[in-house]
């Protein structure tokens, strides 16, 4: 969960390093190094800590001469982050140096014997023994050494490797971590994603695992293990360059909720034609979807929560039984499945390590795979028997939030799909329902233009030590959103618990002043829910209640009210989540943290 950019061409690399560094800084901020050949060698600047401080110290880059170089932001697995274990690393001789994302399982072994054979490590890393493997193997040809080295090493990587006896290349590979290569006028480049280099091309090859790639600056060959050289199709990004700008905002966190209403409509619209729902992207036939078993939903993070709402909302809808679990877990526990069952995999940078290992858990018992993914042409979408795409648009900030949204419009719209085709809707109801399902995005909308009364909400709380969220069913599964983007941007305590469960221990730390946010937005359990409030407002709770423009009795017992549209139950997670958003959002901004990079976090999560 690293991130690597690579330059050759005409221009002064480290600068465009640095710029596309910025880049992929989601991807981890514990320290950033450069490696530039300049004057027959390769110099390299590190520095522990966020980029910027290796900006000032190189000056922008401008201090660092050379037109070919390769850059790494890291998030720290082996080792502390520190300036010595800051990628690239060197061999001994100084004629190689190494970028990588991922993790060498095998590095101790490597370590020990390079040891035995007299080299010398400086670093803590995994990273460190690829520079010296290099060197160790060395036979003048950098495509074969390179061959030698992958054989040898056992891992995900994605790798850019300079070497001084090449002063018009350098080489780079992949294997279960991202890396797109760009094709420029007279330069090229690689990058752990789209982002770092869109400023500069829009042309890319996607790689395979263990395709090498040989970048000069006017040209890019690639070649498979054995070094033969392979043809590419080169695919065109039509992602504006805006889209990963922070046009005018204070975080990306706010400019990606603000971005929803069209994230929903490019997910959306494409997908409903003369009032149906038309999933061309998948090939799962009626005949398929009769013979489902059951489906599991296996995501982390926040598109876990989405799996979680999946789970209330196919089961009603197509009254299929869905397990939800985290890819953590699902890969581990010996899963009970098979030919009959369909897994639906969500993700958004469908490189997230535990949901690829779960995905091919699944396969490997013969589950088909129905992945929602983000980015094209990720190793989940790859891996895949279907894909739908969220055509969310670049998400940098690492609390998601427009990819979640996305990641539920689709859901909505499988199960709508699915039910149909099951004969589980009149034609009333679904025709109703594929209505509901286009006027979300309006409705989100709506709900962001009083964004400010959720922020002068969270004037008054973020001071809290600690926030439970409390709902039942669907509002359950929004509860562990909401409480989820608290805590991790402003690392406040936050619990979500389902509000019938919380008397059975979790209530005992309610005390005077405890917030407690209450979701009641569907109309069956409404009643229920509101005597959750009545529970923990007698022992001393603070309540705001989010519900919908329907329920006119929240005022009645919460503090603090806030009202969303009315819609069909099933999509209300769609606007629920809004307020929940915009809160930890604002308390974030209140308390100053750094909301588009969290500590200890990283978007991408391509460790175990
Ligand atoms: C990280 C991110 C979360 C995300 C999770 C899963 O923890 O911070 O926002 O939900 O990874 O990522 P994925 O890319 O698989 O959706």
């Amino acid at each position: 969960m690293c991130g690597i950019v690579g330059y050759i061409g005409e221009n002064q690399a480290a600068p465009i390093l640095l710029e596309g560094l910025s880049k992929l800084e989601y991807r981890g901020y514990d320290s950033a190094g450069i490696a530039v050949f300049n004057n027959n060698k390769i110099e390299v600047a590190k520095a522990k800590g966020r980029l910027a401080i290796l900006s000032e110290k190189t000056d922008g880059g401008k201090s660092v001469h050379g037109t070919m170089g390769i850059g790494h932001t890291r998030w720290a697995t082996h080792g502390e982050p520190s300036d010595v274990n800051s990628h690239p690393h060197l061999s001994n001789s100084g004629r190689f140096a190494v970028v990588h994302n991922g993790i060498i399982e095998n590095y101790i072994s490597l370590k020990k014997k390079l040891m035995d054979n007299g080299v010398e490590f400086i670093s803590e890393t995994d990273t460190e023994v690829i520079a010296h493997l290099f060197e160790h193997y060395y036979n003048g040809d950098i495509i074969e050494t390179m061959i030698k080295v992958l054989n040898r090493v056992e891992g995900s990587y994605a790798l850019g490797v300079l070497c001084s006896d090449y002063p018009d290349q350098f080489i780079a590979v992949r294997k279960a971590s991202p890396m797109i290569v760009g094709l420029g006028e007279n330069e090229n480049f690689i990058a752990s994603d789209v982002t770092a280099i869109l400023k500069h091309t829009r042309n890319i090859y996607y790689l395979e695992d263990n395709e090498i790639v040989v970048l000069k600056k006017d040209s890019v060959k690639i070649y498979n293990a054995d070094k033969e050289e392979i043809k590419k199709e080169v695919f065109t990004v039509d992602w504006d360059v805006s889209a990963a700008e922070k046009g005018g905002y204070e975080h990306f966190m706010m400019k990606e909720i603000e971005e929803q209403p069209k994230a929903l409509r490019d997910t959306i619209n494409p997908r409903i034609k003369n009032g149906k729902i038309v999933l061309d992207d998948i090939s799962l036939t009626t005949e398929d979807i009769k013979n489902i078993n059951k489906i599991y939903i296996v995501a982390c993070g926040s598109a876990y929560h989405v799996g979680v709402v999946g789970k209330y909302v196919i089961e009603k809808m197509c009254r299929i039984p869905v397990e939800v679990q985290v890819a953590s877990e699902f890969r581990y526990c010996d899963p009970i499945i098979g030919k009959n069952d369909l897994v639906i995999v969500i993700s958004q940078s469908g490189e997230t390590a535990d949901t690829l290992a779960a995905l091919r858990e699944a396969k490997d018992h013969g589950a088909r795979i129905l992945s929602i993914v983000n980015v094209v042409g990720s190793a989940i979408a790859n891996a895949s028997d279907d894909v739908i795409y969220t055509w969310a648009g670049p998400e940098i900030a690492v609390a998601t939030t427009k990819a979640y949204s996305t990641q539920l419009a689709v859901i909505y719209l499988i199960a709508a799909y699915m039910a149909e085709k099951l004969g589980m809707l009149t034609s009333g109801e679904y025709a109703k329902l594929v209505s509901d399902i286009e006027a979300l995005p309006d409705q989100v909308a709506e709900i962001l233009k009083s964004k400010e009364d959720v922020q002068y909400l969270a004037s008054k709380f973020f001071n809290c030590h600690s926030i439970f969220f409390i709902g039942r069913n669907l509002d359950y599964a929004v509860s562990l959103e909401g409480s989820l983007k608290l805590k991790e941007i402003s690392y406040i305590h936050s619990e979500a618990y389902a509000a019938g469960e919380l008397k059975h221990g979790t209530i005992s730390l309610i005390e005077d002043g405890t917030l407690v946010i209450a979701l009641a937005t569907g109309r069956d359990l409404f009643d229920k829910t509101v005597s959750n409030v009545k529970e923990v407002k007698a022992r001393g709770a603070v309540v705001m209640g989010v519900t919908t423009e329907e329920h006119d009795n929240m005022e009645d017992v919460a503090d603090y009210v806030v009202k969303i549209p009315a819609t069909n139950e099933m999509l209300l997670p769609s606007l629920t989540v809004i307020p929940l958003q915009l809160f930890g959002y604002y308390v974030a901004s209140l308390k100053g943290c750094d909301i588009d990079k969290p500590r200890n976090l990283a978007k991408s999560v391509t460790v175990e």
